[in-house]
């Protein structure tokens, strides 16, 4: 069942994902060679505690740590560790606060030092990947209209899509219904309507589609060992169009 928010609730929902934002925007400064992503780790968990708010992936369902940092080849929920960036990696930083009982959930793709081509590319797919299904999404359209707006494009930039994982509902709960997929047929699945509150969040591979699950039952990698990369927002659905409510104010 879908949870319909009223406009109260978007309200309410706002500080959450403002501060989401807001922790991308601190911790890009950070980001650069020499750093590892624990260290990434205990600055957005001290920010995030700092700021009146709980980070939601700490002890999520076993989750170990305050924010996934996925390199390179990892797609999605990367440990942080010990393991310190390079020079021409990608790192993914997703970030979820609770802030008063709400989540806001919303991820950005960083270069570290200069990016070489495929690492742009693949980048600049995912981001407007996520342009191209926030804009997809309004009262009447379907979530297969998004889906197939973000296959569509991802395809044609010769890149793909990963199947696995999704976006979400979101409000007092992480991960509610329904399933956002970033694949689709125009027309299909649930129709949208005003008062959904949820995630889109597309993973593209410069390479094959094809993932897997390391054995510490979290991190995710490209099958084929090639780069991936993501971006995120929390949006509302208003009869309007979407909201994006996962942006900065800082
Ligand atoms: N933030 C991820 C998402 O976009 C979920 C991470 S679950 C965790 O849905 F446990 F790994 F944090
Ligand atoms: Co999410
Ligand atoms: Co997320």
């Amino acid at each position: 069942m879908v949870r319909i928010k009223t406009s109260e609730e978007i309200e309410a929902m706002r500080p959450a994902c403002q501060l989401a934002a807001n922790t991308l925007v601190m911790i890009e400064a950070y980001i650069r060679p020499g750093i590892s992503t624990d260290e990434i780790n205990t600055i957005v968990h001290d920010y995030t505690i700092k700021h009146g708010a709980t980070p939601a992936p700490l002890n999520y369902r076993g989750f170990p740590k305050s924010v996934c940092t996925s390199v390179n080849h990892v797609v999605c929920h990367g440990i942080p560790g010990p393991k310190k960036l390079n020079s021409g990696d990608i790192i993914n930083v997703d970030v979820t606060s609770i802030l008063n009982g709400w989540h806001g959930d919303t991820s950005k793709t960083f270069f570290v030092g200069e990016p070489r081509p495929r690492a742009r590319k693949v980048t600049e797919v995912s981001r407007k990947a996520l342009e191209i299904g926030i804009a997809a999404a309004r009262p009447g359209a379907t979530l297969g209209d998004i889906g197939h707006a973000i296959q569509s494009y991802v395809e044609a930039e010769k890149c793909s899509v990963v199947r696995e994982y999704c976006g979400h509902g979101i409000g007092r709960e992480f991960h509610e219904e329904p399933q956002v997929l970033h694949y689709g047929n125009p027309g299909e699945g649930m129709e949208l309507k005003a008062g959904m509150v949820f995630t889109i969040e597309p993973m593209v591979n410069i390479g094959k589609a094809a993932v897997k699950l390391l054995g510490d039952g979290w991190t995710v990698v490209t099958r084929d060992k090639a780069l991936s990369a993501q971006f995120e927002h929390t949006i509302a659905l208003h009869e309007g169009g979407a909201e994006i409510l996962t942006s900065a104010t800082v």
